[in-house]
């Protein structure tokens, strides 16, 4: 027997087979087409080509693995959080999907805090535009007729559940990201679902991550060659899924993900709100487990700009900088090119390139992006702590966590040690395997999450804290400079 875990990131769909034991057996991966940005600060995609990228990185694995992909028993979803797809009649698709890098809605966060003052008390979080409400409000007041036919509204990877099963139903950590729902109590809040005028109808049904949610359709296990029924597990939201792959679901065990976004990752043994610093506390995606989180929306994605106005590809860009490096350098950059979460919860912040020079070149400007990046993470570290949150062990994931230089940036910033396991790139696709294999068998997540086999760990440079901590101490001025002037 096998497992699926299936991935819906915002650059592509990542299917993984892995077999009873957890191993991993084959992985192919489509790519999605990118975000579009109708006006500055907005991020869209259309939910089609998240099914058009699923369907086809699971009929490559058919060409790869056909015996593996036709054992499969269980399917696990992952996907990028927040993402507000709206169903009418029919389930037909209202509008492109409104991502969770999109800050459009920062007036009606405001206003919604204004109408419920215990929304932050119910939520557990600040409203901020890139969660899932905000944006349903913005539809409310700007797009009236569309909200008018909304019958149900899903998270990505729960859109393609429901071509994958029929079904509307969602799991715990990414219902979380919503803020219609009750964190402490796992359950969707009539209050908040009514300050966006919605109701418990227009939720899916809700499940753990690690439990069954429906099974897949005939047709499609008939087109991947598999037998008998499948179970396609609750999921979770991209984030918890990282966490199930690599282990931290006991307190203290996080991770540090350099993906599009960038995160900072810490399980608890209960659910530990705290608003002050916009540290997101959510649900986890197994049963009576919680986590906090540290957002920021520009990691690999600041790099990704600096490639597209260079020409230079990111590993080439970060390829120079880690060539030249000989400690932090003249120029600082602020990674706020869409707004952001962590900790200033600032939709309207951006980007700023500081201290160039004549001499300054892409080698030296991909530099500065690592460092900014790597800011912001240790900004997510500072109000973690503040929430009295300590981090025991820490892996890094995602594809900027393949950059060496990165990770030595990142162990010194945050002065700790930082694992990297063998295969650093599975994202939420292993975890959403192994939260497949659970539902399918009942196995305990306690024993299937286990730490993959590390490669390497980064210790701290020592050498270079002192210079770091007067650069970071820069960095941080220049934030609120910055927003002073532009404010002006
Ligand atoms: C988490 C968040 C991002 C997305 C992107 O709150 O918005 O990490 O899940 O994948």
């Amino acid at each position: 027997m096998t497992y699926l875990g299936l991935d819906i990131g915002t650059s592509g769909v990542k299917a993984l087979l892995i077999g009873g034991d957890g191993t991993p057996l084959g992985e192919a991966s489509a790519p999605a087409v990118e975000p579009v940005r109708p006006k500055p600060g907005w991020s869209e995609q259309n939910p089609a080509d998240w099914w058009t990228a699923a369907l086809g990185a699971i009929d490559t694995l058919k060409q790869s693995h056909p015996r593996e992909l036709a054992a499969v028993k269980g399917i696990g979803l992952s996907g990028h959080m927040h993402g507000a797809t709206l169903l009418g009649e029919n389930d037909d698709v209202l509008r492109p999907c409104i991502l969770w890098n999109d800050g459009r809605s920062a007036a009606e966060c405001a206003e919604m805090e204004a109408a419920l003052p215990s929304l932050r008390d119910i939520a557990g979080n600040i409203a901020m535009p890139g969660f899932t409400a905000p944006k349903i409000a913005w539809v409310r007041k700007n797009e009236p007729d569309i909200y008018q036919k909304i019958k149900k509204i899903l998270l990505p990877k729960a859109y393609v559940r429901l071509l994958l099963t029929g079904e509307h139903v969602e799991e715990m950590s990414d219902a979380a990201g919503t803020l219609w729902l009750d964190v402490a109590k796992r359950d969707w809040s009539d209050e908040l679902l009514g300050v966006t005028g919605l109701a418990r109808e227009h939720m899916p049904r809700l499940v753990e991550g690690s439990a069954p949610s429906a099974q897949l359709k005939s047709d499609l296990a008939a087109r991947w060659g598999m037998t008998g029924p499948v179970i396609v597990a609750g999921g979770a939201g991209d984030n918890a899924a990282a966490a199930c792959g690599i282990g931290a679901i006991r307190p203290g065990e996080g991770f540090v993900s350099l993906g599009t976004s960038g995160v900072l990752f810490v399980s608890n043994e209960k659910f530990s709100p705290n608003t002050q610093g916009a540290v997101h506390a959510f649900c986890h995606a197994i049963p009576d487990t919680w986590h906090q989180m540290g957002v920021i929306l520009s990691a690999t994605d600041s790099l990704n700009w600096l490639s597209r106005i260079t020409g230079k590809k990111q590993a080439e860009l970060s390829g120079e900088a880690e060539a030249q490096f000989s400690g932090p350098g003249e120029e600082i950059f602020l990674p706020y090119l869409s707004g952001e979460r962590t900790p200033h919860n600032n939709a309207d912040a951006r980007g700023s390139f500081v201290g160039l020079s004549q001499s300054t070149d892409t080698a030296q400007l991909a530099q500065a992006v690592m460092e900014g990046v790597t800011f912001a993470m240790r900004d997510c570290q500072r109000v973690l702590a503040d929430a009295g949150t300590k981090i025991d062990r820490l892996l890094a994931v995602g594809g900027g966590s393949k950059s060496a230089l990165w990770l030595k940036m990142l162990a010194t910033n945050l002065d700790m040690e930082i694992a990297v396991p063998v295969d650093g790139d599975f994202g939420g696709a292993l975890g959403a395997a192994r939260l497949g294999l659970c539902a399918a068998t009942g196995a305990d997540p306690a024993q299937v999450m286990t730490m993959p086999p590390i490669r390497t760990t980064i210790a701290p440079d020592t050498a270079l804290s002192a210079a770091y901590d007067q650069h970071y101490r820069r960095y941080r001025a220049l934030y609120e400079g910055i927003e002073e002037a532009r404010t002006l």
